[in-house]
């Protein structure tokens, strides 16, 4: 596996492979969730390509940039033994200068759920992958369920800016109890670890509610109860039930579309996500 940090050695590294590529993009402190994405990438395309980069364009003044887990030599052994032909870890100041002007902005999307708390997040997310899907010309791309809201708003872009490249949709991959693996759970103390497992356990009893309910505002009320009784020191920030193609409220269970449950949470001030597709009884 080749290390590659600048854009030079990466187009040039580029230049000289003709197959198709497989990309899979992250922020690193890799875990069983991005490595599903690249067995998948490596299981489909004669070569893959991972990308390490911890993008402070996604992340708010007030968020974690600075405490971000940064593992690169573990990360690296381990992508290396999977066989994946190239890490591209560029620095910051590979990808962006102080003179930058370009903004890559979907204006509905990316102003819904999580969009409504972080601010400009989205706009991060898709600039860097512009970027990133211009320098490694992949033939695929290969993204998490875990972050659905993003993962809708990348094809989209791909769809309408006309990039050449096939989104592969990777379920989540969760711990025993059913918490979706996050860098962002190393942040937890154990106590919060046991607690954090309430967004999984939110959304399985939205699903275990929708014969019960016609009215999607009814359901969402008994799940926050059930929320807030079971894990007093969970902090809602939001529980919708959406289309998962538009991304906007269903208002009646059996409404045409496909219905799936989002959650954001705060644990011990760790902001955590989570989603589910929810099947309709008959
Ligand atoms: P990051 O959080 O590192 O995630 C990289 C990819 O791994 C994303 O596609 C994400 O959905 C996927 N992923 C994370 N946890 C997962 C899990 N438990 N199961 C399945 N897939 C999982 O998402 C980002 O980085 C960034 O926003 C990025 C796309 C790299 C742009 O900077």
């Amino acid at each position: 596996m080749e290390l590659l940090q600048t854009r030079a050695a990466l187009r040039e590294w580029r230049r000289s492979v003709q197959t198709r590529l497989g990309f899979v993009p992250t922020m690193g402190a890799l875990h069983e969730g991005h490595l599903s994405l690249v067995r998948r990438s490596l299981a489909e395309n004669d070569r893959t390509v991972v990308s390490i980069f911890v993008n402070p364009r996604q992340f708010g003044a007030n968020e974690d940039y600075h405490r971000y887990p940064r593992t690169l030599e573990t990360d690296q052994r381990l992508l290396e033994s999977l066989g994946v032909s190239v890490l591209f870890a560029p620095p910051e100041e590979e990808i962006y200068s102080s003179e930058d002007e370009a903004l890559i902005s979907m204006t509905r999307l990316s102003r819904l759920w999580c969009g409504t708390y972080r601010i400009g997040h989205f706009d991060g997310v898709t600039l860097v992958l512009t970027k990133l899907f211009h320098l490694v010309e992949p033939a695929r791309a290969y993204f998490g369920e875990k972050d659905f809201q993003q993962l809708r708003i990348v094809e989209k872009m791909v769809e309408e800016l006309f990039f050449p490249i096939q989104l592969v949709r990777v379920p989540t991959v969760r711990e025993p109890d059913g918490l979706a693996m996050s860098s962002r759970n190393a942040y937890l103390s154990s106590r919060g670890r046991a607690q954090a497992v309430a967004l999984y356990k939110t959304l399985q009893y939205i699903q275990t509610l929708l014969p019960k309910y016609r009215l999607v505002s009814d359901l969402l009320r008994e799940a926050q109860q059930y929320l807030s009784e079971r894990f007093p020191e969970v902090k809602l920030e939001y529980l919708a039930v959406v289309d998962e193609y538009s991304l906007e409220p269903m208002v009646h269970i059996g409404q045409t579309g496909s219905p799936r449950a989002l959650i954001a949470a705060y644990v011990e001030g760790v902001r955590l996500i989570d989603n589910m597709p929810l099947h309709v009884p008959d």
